[in-house]
């Protein structure tokens, strides 16, 4: 796995965007046609590099708000120019469904899609390899297993909130549990391609178009995850301040079967993407503490004691919040 950081002395420090220019040079070069290094690390060490000027210009700037942003989408236009070129950082840059990491963009990942060939090739080889990106597809295994782990007895009511491609879905029916399992997303597109994930397993999901803010604003209870006895969000909390946060989790706790867990994915604070995410890739996150899940699930009145805080990987970035309702 590659961070796309490293100690190297700033060569920029006194001017981050000259800085953020030199290495997006770099990278121009190590992916023009015909480049020798488009296949080698040089372009890892590329991106590397730029990394590195992106966390340098982000803690520059980290008290000055406006000259921040102004900086961020000058460097964002720029260097999306440059990585649009593989189909699978397009996505990201282009926003199709309005924000960076929608289903299609995520279920690309799972697959580890690549270009066929050349600079795009090369630049997907490595995008594969960031700690971020490996940290998504490790954060779907880990629910997998967090479901097969209490699915033993079938029927278990299970909503997935913000499913998605509903790979995660896939994967546990893969496995021959049964159980009753709803995926539910904001995004009709989201839902029209989980049925293609599902295949022949599409049967056995219930798929519900609805919105967790509009959830945590109603009085009264979802159908859909009345009585639930596990309920599961990853990528989902990652964009919600702590505000409507609270209120979705207060919200599925006064559906859900009082004996019943959630499991919540939140990137950690500390990630060495970080920068990179929001300037190059304009893909901001609200990555948070162990402390501040736990605070988010307590205020939404999960007892303290029932919450257990984990990563997806020994050496992971995304906390992986499971909470007892009681
Ligand atoms: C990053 S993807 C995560 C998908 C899935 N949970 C996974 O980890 O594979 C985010 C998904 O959340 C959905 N989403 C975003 N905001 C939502 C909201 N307020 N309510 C329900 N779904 C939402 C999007 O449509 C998208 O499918």
């Amino acid at each position: 796995m590659i961070e796309l950081t490293s100690n190297a002395l700033p060569m920029h420090a006194h001017d981050p965007l000259a800085g953020i220019q030199a290495a997006a040079d770099r990278v121009a070069a190590a992916l023009r046609p015909g480049a020798a290094s488009a296949s080698s690390d040089v372009l890892e060490r590329a991106l590397a590099a730029l990394s590195s000027e992106l966390v340098l210009a982000d803690r520059a700037l980290a008290l000055d708000p406006e000259g921040r942003r102004a900086a961020r989408e000058t460097a964002h236009a720029q260097l999306g120019r440059l990585l649009a070129v593989s189909p699978l950082l397009a996505r990201a840059i282009t926003k199709p469904r309005g924000y960076a990491g929608d289903h299609a963009m995520i279920d690309m990942l799972y697959r580890g899609e690549r270009a066929p060939d050349g600079a795009a090739l090369a630049l997907d080889e490595v995008v594969l390899k960031l700690a971020t990106v490996v940290a998504v597809v490790r954060r779907k295994e880990y629910a997998v297993e967090w479901l097969a782990d209490r699915l033993r007895t079938p029927g278990v009511h299970v909503v997935d909130l913000a499913c998605g491609p509903c790979r995660v879905e896939r994967e546990v029916l893969e496995r021959g549990v049964t159980a009753r399992l709803v995926g539910i997303d904001s995004d009709p597109e989201a839902l029209a391609y989980a049925r293609g994930v599902l295949g022949p397993h599409a049967g056995a999901v219930e798929l519900v178009n609805d919105n967790a803010v509009r959830i945590a604003r109603s009085a009264t209870p979802t159908p859909a995850l009345a009585g639930a006895r596990l309920v599961l969000s990853l990528g989902l909390f990652d964009y919600l301040p702590d505000t409507i946060a609270i209120r979705v989790l207060r919200a599925l706790r006064r559906d859900m079967d009082p004996r019943g867990e959630v499991l919540i994915g939140n990137f950690a604070a500390g990630s060495p993407d970080r920068a990179f995410m929001d300037w190059a890739l304009d893909w901001p996150l609200i990555y948070r503490t162990e402390r501040e899940v736990r605070a988010l699930l307590v205020a939404a009145g999960f007892p303290a004691g029932g919450i257990s805080v984990e990563q997806e990987a020994l050496d992971g970035l995304v906390l992986m919040a499971t909470a007892r309702c009681a």
